[in-house]
């Protein structure tokens, strides 16, 4: 179906030219020796993960951010992913996972994604190397309607750490939310709450349901053709979370680099790793933007805002 012309003009699609393509193809990189942090900080690697991760040092990583290809068939450019069986799927992560855990400090908090089909490997693998904390369910907004189901609307985080001693910054990343029943006390004082020019908000503990994200689409500023792109916001939580500046987040499987722009935005050192160099591309042309704009939808004055909440960003 075609957009309309008054959609065409605010559709914010990153995309890369034929000119860019080449200029950032050429600055990717591709590791055939062990290299070391300086190096590779701050840097995306265009290579397949099961043979970049033996070049990689030793215990360098504060925050490990996995979202792999889930267990069902989908089209990533030039490569495909084919659904298999709980178990070998469960095997597939493990032959990549176990790889990584020692590039991982002792005090590293990681992160993996799933669907519900992938859940149950995720927890098994993970239980294996880590120290399994939460599980977090977001709902996708989006999502296809179905006639004998119900619709597939939440996807799943499961965040690990690597011992009992870790970063978890639950100031940074409280939800402010719109206060429903503004009780005051007997002189008239907001109870728990604040009243602002733009109404009556409440600063929220956040908890392992998150229902504030916004799917990137096309007149978002961080949206790209990347099928399965993760929201920036739903990144800044859990960076934010789990490190603190100056920390080294790693992404396996990158993609349009959301993980790198937001780590960059926030002032964190970042690796990421994608096979598919068109996509590796992107998030270095990503990066650059992140140079000027340093904003995360939905994330402002240090506060998550509820979803379609007016936040000038
Ligand atoms: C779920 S997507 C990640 C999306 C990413 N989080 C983003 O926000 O754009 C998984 C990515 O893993 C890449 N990938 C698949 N197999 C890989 C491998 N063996 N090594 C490295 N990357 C791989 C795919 O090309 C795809 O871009």
């Amino acid at each position: 179906m075609k957009r309309p012309k008054s959609c065409a003009l605010r559709n914010k699609t990153i995309t890369l030219t034929k000119t860019e393509k080449t200029k950032y193809t050429g600055r990717l990189l591709r590791l055939s020796d062990r290299a070391g942090v300086p190096f590779l900080a701050n840097r995306v690697i265009n290579q397949d993960i099961f043979k970049a991760h033996q070049f990689l040092p030793d215990k360098f990583v504060d925050l490990l951010f996995i979202d792999p290809p889930y267990n069902m068939h989908k089209t990533f450019n030039t490569g495909r992913f084919s659904e298999m069986a709980p178990a070998d799927y469960a095997d597939w992560m493990d032959s990549w996972l176990a790889g990584l855990v020692r590039v991982l400090k002792p005090t590293a908090s990681i992160y993996i994604c799933g669907d519900w089909r992938s859940s149950g490997a995720i927890q098994q693998v993970a239980g294996k190397y880590f120290k399994i904390r939460n599980r977090v369910t977001w709902e996708r907004e989006k999502g296809r309607g179905a006639k004998g189901n119900w619709k597939n609307n939440s996807e799943d985080i499961w965040f690990c750490t690597m011992s009992d001693e870790y970063v978890f910054n639950v100031d940074a990343v409280k939800l402010k939310r719109r206060v429903i029943a503004p009780y005051t006390d007997e002189k008239g004082r907001p109870k728990d709450w604040e009243k602002t020019e733009e109404g009556a908000y409440r600063l929220t503990h956040p908890s392992n349901i998150w229902t504030d994200i916004t799917v990137p689409f096309w007149s978002m500023a961080e949206n790209t053709k990347h099928p399965t792109q993760k929201p920036e916001k739903l990144l800044a939580k859990i960076i934010l979370a789990s490190t603190r500046a100056g920390d080294f987040v790693l992404d396996p499987f990158a993609g349009s680099g959301t993980a790198l722009v937001v780590a960059k935005k926030l002032n964190r050192r970042f690796l990421g790793i994608e096979i598919d160099s068109e996509y590796a591309s992107l998030a270095l042309k990503r990066l650059e933007m992140a140079e000027k704009d340093k904003a995360v939808q939905g994330y402002a004055d240090g506060v998550f805002w509820e979803r379609n909440a007016a936040v000038t960003r």
